[in-house]
């Protein structure tokens, strides 16, 4: 059974080869009207967006998140960012004091971040535009900050090109349903459903043909497939200067 709903998630791929055609400001407002359309815990809205379009800011981005062309060369990149800035105002007119320095303030800032932009890449997806999450963004958090001029209380989440697709994206396969879907009480994924995985992806091509060794097989080769890349993406630390940069904005993480 499908619809026109399910069948546009199911034709989600990142762009990351945009057109130069300009996106209208109407299209924009469409998206982010669409991304406060998502719930929001407690009807708190603690979610703002900031819309760069200025070809310098966007290089500069591009630059933040590790070169990554198309975020220069997408007309528009969208932050999303944690705002408790907002609610910081309200609780002043009503003559409160915020708290913000618990996991739970940040924790509900990123879930209604997360939602909000997913409703948003629906909506612009809908509309034939294509978009690339960001998270790499957060590669320089502070440089994110300073570059937009968020305030305090206001953190860059993630970021999202947003721009025509020069060629329609590929559908990467995911996990099988069975492997994340489980009944009354957790089960794990089954081996066989994460070896079968790994084969789809190398079968896509996106790795190349690239071959590593056997893990605990002197000598043996076998291809690089989604496994690897995973298990080496999970391996290393990243971005370790978070808690410091969520500290600065405000949000202590107690
Ligand atoms: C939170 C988040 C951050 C991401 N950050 C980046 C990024 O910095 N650069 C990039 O090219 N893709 C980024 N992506 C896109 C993922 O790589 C992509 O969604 C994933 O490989 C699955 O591919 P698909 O979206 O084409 O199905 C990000 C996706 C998410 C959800």
């Amino acid at each position: 059974m499908t619809n026109s709903t399910i069948a546009l998630i199911q034709r989600h791929g990142s762009t990351r080869k945009y057109k130069s055609d300009p996106v209208a400001p109407g299209l924009i407002d469409q998206i982010v009207l669409a991304s406060q359309r998502a719930s929001t815990s407690s009807n708190l809205q603690v979610v703002s967006v900031v819309m760069v379009t200025d070809p310098g800011a966007r290089a500069q981005l591009s630059e933040i998140c590790g070169k990554q062309e198309h975020v220069a060369r997408a007309p528009v990149v969208l932050v999303w960012c944690a705002d408790l800035a907002r609610l910081e105002r309200v609780c002043r007119l009503r003559g409160y004091a915020q708290v913000t320095n618990y996991v739970e303030n940040f924790l509900i800032c990123v879930l209604d971040v997360g939602i909000a932009a997913q409703n948003g890449a629906l909506a612009a997806e809908s509309l034939g535009l294509g978009i690339c999450y960001l998270g790499s963004i957060r590669n320089n958090t502070q440089a994110v900050i300073d570059l937009l001029q968020l305030p305090r209380l206001v953190m860059p989440v993630v970021g999202m090109t947003v721009g025509y697709p020069a060629a329609s994206p590929a559908v990467r396969p995911r996990l099988a349903t069975s492997a994340i879907l489980s009944r009354e009480t957790y089960a794990p994924a089954t081996h066989a459903e994460l070896h079968t995985y790994d084969r789809a992806m190398i079968e896509t091509g996106i790795y190349q043909g690239r071959q590593v060794p056997v893990p605990g097989k002197t000598g043996e080769m076998e291809h690089y497939g989604w496994l690897e890349h995973s298990a080496r993406r999970a391996s290393q630390p990243h971005r370790t200067d978070l808690r410091e940069v969520l500290k600065r904005q405000g949000y202590a993480l107690e």
